[in-house]
């Protein structure tokens, strides 16, 4: 029975996979090249941000410790997670050059060990990186045979920003890909004691791993951009509203509700690229892919369609108020958000704006530096504030009133993206509430309007 594991790359996946293995009972050896994150996890600190990650390493950090040395870990534990970063080149494909670093110092470990070691790559790479790309060498370093002297899987992780903890501890399934049986099964037995919901592996060939990870974030898109585009068509029918429609077809069985609340497009480090990636692939290897390139164009419009309808109704040098720097509530992460975008976009187009995020304030200040100020608090943002933009489904947010909105101000506007302020907002007096998704107000009528059209024109 493996009691003893490393985990090779320390970051927002890597530290949280680190805590949590050691909060099953392993004996956990993390390694990173920088020297900050080892030095904060021997001193029984997250290596990187991640909710509850801080108390976690904290309650078991005796079982936990880190090195930069990648030989300590290969030679003192029996099976390693590499989850090191793999960004994407100008191709959108995943480039392996920092799993290539990893693997070198892994196979040159190897070299030195006597035992069978399982190496468990964890980062996101394309169908055949791991077999044609990595495989060759970890071999040709450690002078040994996969198969024969050390095992090899492929088994990425679902998890998304904010509740790794949870999602890692209580996956749906854990997708293994395997070398061979031996790897495999040894995968296998560890999962089976990580997991507090008795998830099973689903194991497989390598390759048939990898294409399944990247197919799971990108169908995961397709829907997001459905119910994106379900929105904008419930804003032009009467009475249209995108979450009467997705609760009531999020019931089929065969569609589900979860990534069905119309809003915003997605952003984030994964949800973008993974479907770019795959396109890549599909293209590479002759295979037919459009939906993924027009899912990836349609997700990109949205924000600037969204700048294109706003501005008119904006007052020449207004200033507007963004809520959510971050791509999504609970996140320090700026990557490719929206909010961050339509700071960009309402700056440039000559308006004040000024942003306040729960989180990614420090991120987000020096993503914007010259374009917009970012506040420190949400009072102090809304001060001047003519127009609010809520882009996240913030707590934070969703428990503003209109008191607060207001300020003494005689009124404003307020796009609520997700629909998630209270009631007492909906027909405020003062107050110009749109909802992103909903047929409401002047718009509802000039609905009515074209609806009307269509059906004279075809009973004339
Ligand atoms: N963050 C996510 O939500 C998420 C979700 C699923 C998959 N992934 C994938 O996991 C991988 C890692 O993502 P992340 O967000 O944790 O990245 P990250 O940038 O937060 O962390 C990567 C860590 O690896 C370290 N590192 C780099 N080279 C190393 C080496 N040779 N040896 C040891 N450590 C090394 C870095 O110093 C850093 O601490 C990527 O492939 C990513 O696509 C991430």
């Amino acid at each position: 029975m493996i009691n003893d594991v490393s985990v090779i790359g320390l970051g927002k996946l890597g530290g949280t996979m680190a805590g949590c293995l050691a909060s099953r009972g392993f004996n956990v050896i993390g390694v990173d090249v920088s020297q900050k994150a080892v030095n904060s996890l021997n001193a029984g600190h997250a290596p990187a941000q991640e909710s509850g990650l801080d108390e976690l390493i904290q309650q078991n950090k005796q079982r936990i410790r880190a090195t930069l040395d990648h030989e300590d870990a290969i030679l003192n534990t029996d099976l390693s997670f590499v989850i090191v970063p793999t960004p994407s080149d100008e191709r959108g494909a995943f480039t392996i050059q920092y799993a290539a670093y990893a693997f070198e110092a892994i196979g040159k470990a190897l070299a030195k060990r006597e035992k069978y070691h399982t190496v468990v790559l964890t980062s996101t790479v394309l169908p055949g990186a791991t077999r044609y790309g990595l495989l060759p060498i970890l071999e040709k370093f450690s002078g040994k045979q996969c198969g024969k002297d050390f095992g090899l899987c492929y088994s990425p992780e679902f998890i998304a920003l904010g509740t790794v903890i949870r999602d890692f501890l209580n996956p749906d399934f854990y997708l293994v890909g395997e070398f061979d049986e031996r790897s495999g099964a040894t995968l296998e037995s560890v999962n089976s004691r990580v997991a507090l919901n008795q998830a099973h592996s689903k194991r497989m060939s390598i390759e048939n791993a990898e294409l399944a990870k990247l197919s799971v974030n990108s169908f995961v898109t397709l829907k997001i951009s459905y119910a994106n585009m379900l929105a904008d068509l419930c804003e032009r029918i009467p009475g249209g509203d995108v979450d009467v429609v997705s609760d009531a077809i999020g019931l089929d069985k065969r569609i589900g509700r979860r990534y069905l609340t119309g809003g915003f497009g997605y952003g984030g480090p994964c949800f973008p690229r993974d479907n770019v990636a795959l396109n890549f692939i599909g293209n590479y290897l002759g295979a037919s892919t459009p939906l993924l390139e027009v899912n990836d164009n349609y997700n990109r419009t949205i924000s600037p369609r969204f700048v294109d309808k706003l501005t008119p109704h904006l007052r020449k040098g207004a200033t507007v108020a963004v809520l959510g720097l971050a791509y999504k509530p609970l996140s320090h992460v700026i990557e490719e958000s929206a909010g961050i975008y339509l700071c960009l976009a309402l700056s440039n187009k000559g308006f004040r704006v000024i942003g306040f995020d729960p989180l990614a304030r420090e991120e987000a200040n020096s993503a914007l530096k010259m374009h917009a100020l970012v506040s420190d608090s949400l009072p102090a943002c809304l001060q001047d504030a003519e127009c609010i933009l809520v882009t996240t489904p913030d707590e934070m947010f969703k428990s503003l009133n209109p008191e607060e909105c207001l300020l003494g101000k005689e009124s404003v506007t307020i796009v609520d993206f997700w629909r998630c302020l209270p009631e007492v907002f909906h027909d405020h007096p003062k107050i110009q509430y749109i909802p992103v998704g909903r047929c409401t107000g002047n718009a509802g009528m000039a609905s009515i309007e074209t609806l009307r059209g269509l059906w004279a024109e075809s009973t004339d």
